[in-house]
């Protein structure tokens, strides 16, 4: 599909990034690691555009942020669409490795590409990848939280490598102007050049960071049921 016929945006909510992707011509579109507080902002968009909001789509299960999925599916319909190893019991549509999620003429090809947790996406679709934290620019995403492996970081960042160098990448986090691709990360990103599997295997598991600021409610509330989805019951849970 033509990049004229596609609306794209990303939106910033502090260090997070969500992305609404949508064909113009068919008044369909679907949002990418939405976040809680920009709720309001992806439904103005999909209005904006006359558009029905069809999919609400997490990479992985978020430890710093609450997700919007589970909201955008109760006041619109978005079906929901996850990882098939996630917990979270809200989901609609459990994908994996190879399948498609099609709407309106685009594409959007599943890569499972485990290893910051066990239920991480990569999301290709035309020349954009949207690599969740997976692959973030300049780094990857980190491997000591629940679900996370570094060995599978590691080879799910191989995987990477074999895409080709023109394409756009779109993380879910990033503090600075995000945009890069895959040729830029090849060449320049620590996490992509370190010489061996065992090399990055030390690095990721001798890091000790602190647990994001909202670990423990961002979790409980992306791994929770539907009940209590009004807008703005994300935070402090
Ligand atoms: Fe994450």
């Amino acid at each position: 599909m033509e990049d004229q016929e596609i609306f794209f945006e990303q939106i910033r909510s502090g260090g997070c990034l969500s992305y609404i992707l949508g064909s113009i011509k068919e008044k369909l579109c679907v949002v990418i690691d939405p976040e809680i507080d920009k709720t309001e902002e992806y439904l103005r968009m999909a209005e904006g555009l006359s558009s029905r909001l069809l999919y609400a789509i997490d990479t992985h299960t978020h430890a710093d942020h609450s997700s919007a999925c589970k909201i955008l599916r109760d006041r619109v319909g978005a079906k929901v669409v996850m990882h098939r190893a996630c917990e979270a019991p809200y989901v609609d549509l459990r994908v994996d490795e190879g399948e498609t999620i099609q709407f309106g003429g685009i594409s959007i090809q599943v890569l499972h590409t485990p290893g910051h947790t066990e239920d991480s996406t990569c999301l290709l679709a035309g020349d954009r990848i949207f690599t969740g934290d997976t692959l973030l620019i300049g780094g990857c995403g980190r491997t000591d939280l629940p679900g996370g492996n570094a060995e599978k970081q590691y080879e799910s960042l191989r995987r990477l490598v074999s895409l080709g160098d023109q394409i756009h990448v779109f993380p879910a986090h990033d503090y600075r102007p995000a945009f890069s691709t895959l040729g830029d990360e090849k060449k320049t990103n620590p996490r992509m050049l370190v010489g061996s599997k065992e090399e990055f295997i030390h690095f990721m598991t001798s890091r000790k960071p602190p647990l994001p600021r909202k670990f423990h409610s961002a979790l409980e509330w992306n791994r929770s049921p539907i009940q209590g989805t009004q807008r703005g019951m994300g935070e402090g849970i």
